[in-house]
């Protein structure tokens, strides 16, 4: 704060003495630049209810022998790559929300009850106690509402979280210390096409750019996505059973890393000009919008993401990539 003041002093100082200046100017500035908001950081942080079951923490009921531990040290290596970085509120799209009319956020301060995996229950019966960032929320509905995208507030105290929100939302802060912004995928691939969807993906992820940086708060932004979804059809008999994990097809891997390839080179334009293709031959599971929505939070960036890991989880490809926004100021001025 005492830099910023400083820094405040030598910029305005001038014009405060110069009785032709504009005497509101200099608390027009300073308010500007204290409410500055940031992105410090944009993630793909798939959700596969299988991470949390191997990692047995208390809110789970199944308990495993591990599993999957390529990915679960991925997540390990993006919680270490952030620990040191402040920020106020975890900003989480998940494809499991499915809404069919417009996208929709959790209104409420707070959510609580047991969620469990409709295909995976011996997996992911998690009883979680989410915080909602109600404010920032509200400015993301109503900059949405403001660009001609229907929106709603979920408002109802029983709604019950979809697991996608929550498997993230656990593997990125196991101590839930963070309050979230949750936003459903609007499913308008399965009525239009993936053009159709991943242009309102791109509005959506703007107006949430806006809003982030007009709330003056320090946000991460979380897209819950596996890439490949082409998944098996039976489960082994032991579930963690990593003799048996690969993935579906060498179509699939090539596919997954590709896409890799383009995080890894700053070529989010590439992704977003190839997502038709990629969604519909990888059966792909930005299909629910989060990873276009992502990249548009992010301005399509333009330099490297970081690989923290990548596996199979039951055959589909699932990669954990950081964008270090924070370390790229001009992007999010
Ligand atoms: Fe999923």
């Amino acid at each position: 704060m005492a830099q910023l003041a400083a820094l405040f002093e030598s910029w305005v100082s001038p014009d405060l003495h110069d009785s032709s200046a504009d005497a509101d100017i200099a608390p027009k500035r300073l308010a500007c630049l204290m409410t500055q908001g940031e992105i410090v950081a944009g993630c793909l942080a798939p959700h596969p209810p299988h991470l949390v079951y191997a990692e047995n923490p208390p809110q789970n009921e199944p308990v495993a022998e591990g599993g999957w531990e390529q990915l679960r040290w991925g997540y390990e290596r993006l919680r270490e790559s952030l620990k040191d970085v402040e920020y106020d509120a975890i900003v989480l799209l998940s494809p499991h929300w499915q809404t069919y009319v417009g996208t929709h956020f959790l209104g409420l301060p707070q959510f609580k009850s047991l969620s469990v995996d409709p295909v995976f229950p011996n997996l992911f019966r998690y009883h979680y106690d989410l915080n909602i960032d109600v404010d920032l929320t509200m400015k993301i509905h109503d900059k949405a509402a403001e660009a001609g995208l229907a929106v709603t507030m979920m408002e109802n105290p029983d709604f019950r979280v979809d697991y996608g929100t929550i498997t993230t939302g656990h593997m990125f802060n196991p101590e839930w210390d963070k309050p979230l912004v949750v936003i459903s995928s609007n499913r308008s691939r399965d009525y239009y096409s993936v053009e159709v969807m991943q242009e309102m993906m791109i509005e959506l992820g703007k107006v949430t750019r806006e809003a982030i940086l007009e709330s003056g708060k320090k946000v991460v932004v979380l897209a819950s996505n596996s890439l490949s979804h082409r998944h098996f059809t039976t489960e082994s008999a032991i579930p963690e059973d990593m003799s048996k994990e690969h993935i579906t097809s060498h179509a699939m891997h090539l596919w997954d890393m590709r896409m890799i390839e383009y995080f890894r080179t700053g070529q989010a334009q590439r992704i977003l000009d190839e997502m038709p293709e990629f969604t519909e031959q990888a059966i792909a599971e930005s299909d629910g919008g989060g990873l276009s929505w992502l990249l548009s939070t992010l301005d399509t960036p333009t330099y490297p993401a970081t690989l923290h890991g990548y596996g199979t989880i039951i055959g589909t490809g699932n990669a954990i990539v950081e964008w270090p926004e924070r370390n790229h100021t001009e992007g999010s001025q």
